[in-house]
């Protein structure tokens, strides 16, 4: 089988030529001794128009077809110059691999997105999935070409784990005990000792800290994993099952680390608006009118830097506009994140040097004590889409910093000993895949981004 996609890039090659497709029915139109269907076989979506005629063996058959059924077409590719598509097939045999039933639920219109998520098993055969998944496939890979080319060793961190990296107690629980019968202590706590490590365990929300035993070892890595949040919050950016990309590099600090997150976010730009134009020109056309000057502009021009204190004093000029108030200290809101990146610089900003007692337990505390040495980097129309810091590598400052947050020392002993053997200064990042995806597609909702979404109250297949 030939994928439509070659035949859309090469058409030269197979003009007058016989070949032979094979995928699914988007549409068929019948006169009386003739007919159209146009086949989608996932490779390309631009409509690929078959032509048949009584000539078909079993042409009263094809007639028949429904939007949905699996054929296999052999046939001569003529170009069609005065058509709007480039060239028909001409059939000389349509196979009918699997029927559809009538009531196929995509039929010729256009579904709202809210409805194709109800049928989140058919949606990769409409236009906009097509693009989005195979885009999503080409970012990560794109991502790995990245790190790899800079001999960067990919790290498999466990998905289950004892700890909580970021100390927000969004976590899964992992357990086989009974829950109508859970084993208790004579206190009446839980007895974990029973449970099947012998410990309260969780679904990882980041790769982190194992991922720094691996970078003070291997100098560079990175992970490229599921990370799960039971975060209740119910927004377009919010999943409870996502993917990060989470680099790490020795005897690097937060310079280093801004550089590594703005080369490789160009990197992943260029890749895909190199090498899928024409899904990259869909999205443009019907997703977000602005993508493609959008992203054209990130990839040559600097990203704009600012402090925490600096983004403060500039935002709370505007705090008439705002439902949650700015002031020092306080966490900045999506709000917030997309006025500095949309309204003030208009393109990517890095913001840096955030308080201490709003970032996570192991980032590296500033000379003044106040601030640790975090970078997120905002983009606009989503707001955070990378969160990082250089870490404590100081044994005695992290340990009491951990005390400080009530942190059991017994939980991270290994995370204490990288800085008691061979402490190295080190950084690195979280990028949220499919706030990438939705970056570089336009999509607005993270729903339409994963193929499976998990978000609160939703677990379907
Ligand atoms: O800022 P976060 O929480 O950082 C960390 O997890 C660090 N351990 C990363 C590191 O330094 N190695 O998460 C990183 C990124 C966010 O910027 C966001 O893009 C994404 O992960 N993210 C989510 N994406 C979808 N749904 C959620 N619930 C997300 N929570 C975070
Ligand atoms: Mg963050």
């Amino acid at each position: 089988l030939t994928n439509i996609r070659d035949l859309f890039r090469n058409k030269e090659a197979y003009e007058n030529k016989k070949i032979t497709v094979g995928g699914w029915v988007r549409s068929i139109r019948n006169s009386k001794a003739f007919g159209f269907i146009v086949v989608n076989d996932g490779t390309f979506f631009e409509p690929l128009q078959v032509v048949f005629s009584e000539t078909l063996s079993n042409f009263e058959e094809v007639q028949k077809l429904n939007v949905g059924a699996a054929v296999i077409v052999t046939g001569t590719l003529a170009p069609t110059p005065e058509a709007k598509q480039p060239f028909e097939i001409q059939a000389e045999k349509v196979m009918i691999e699997g029927a559809s039933a009538p009531d196929y639920p995509l039929q010729k219109k256009r579904h709202t997105f809210e409805y194709l998520r109800t049928i989140s098993h058919l949606r990769p055969r409409t236009n906009t999935f097509e693009a989005v998944f195979r885009v999503r496939s080409m970012i990560a890979y794109a991502i790995h070409k990245f790190f790899q080319e800079r001999d960067f060793v990919y790290v498999h961190t466990p998905l289950i784990t004892g700890s909580d990296c970021e100390g927000a107690g969004e976590m899964f629980q992992v357990t086989t005990m009974d829950l109508k019968d859970v084993p208790k202590n004579a206190d009446g706590s839980v007895d974990y000792s029973k449970d099947f490590f012998g410990k309260p365990t969780n679904l990882t929300v980041s790769g982190q800290l194992n991922g720094e035993t691996y970078a003070m070892a291997f100098k560079n890595i990175y992970t490229f994993g599921p990370t799960f949040r039971a975060e209740n919050s119910n927004t377009t950016r919010h999943a409870a099952e996502f993917w990060m990309i989470e680099p790490e590099i020795a005897f690097a600090d937060l310079e280093d680390d801004m550089i590594l997150a703005e080369s490789m976010l160009k990197y992943v730009i260029r890749y895909v608006l190199e090498n899928a134009p024409e899904e990259m020109n869909f999205f443009n056309s019907f997703v977000d009118k602005g993508l493609l000057d959008r992203l054209n502009n990130v990839v040559n021009n600097d990203f704009a830097r600012v402090t925490y204190t600096e983004a403060v004093e500039l935002l709370e000029k505007h705090n008439d506009k705002f439902n949650y108030k700015v002031s020092w200290g306080v966490d900045l809101q999506t709000e917030h994140e997309r006025y500095l990146t949309e309204e003030i610089f208009k393109r990517p900003v890095f913001v840096t040097d955030y308080p201490k007692e709003i970032k996570a337990f192991y980032m590296k505390l500033n000379d003044d004590g106040k601030t640790v040495a975090a970078v997120d980097c905002l983009v606009p129309g989503i707001g955070e889409i990378i969160g990082g810091s250089q870490r404590e590598d100081d044994y005695e400052k992290l340990l009491a910093r951990m005390q400080e947050l009530g942190l059991k020392e017994e939980d991270y002993g290994f995370y204490l000993d990288l800085r008691k053997y061979g402490s190295a200064r080190h950084a690195g990042f979280g990028l949220g895949f499919e706030r990438c995806v939705m970056y570089l597609t336009g999509m607005s909702n993270i729903r339409d981004v994963i193929p499976f979404p998990r978000t609160v109250g939703n677990c379907e297949i």
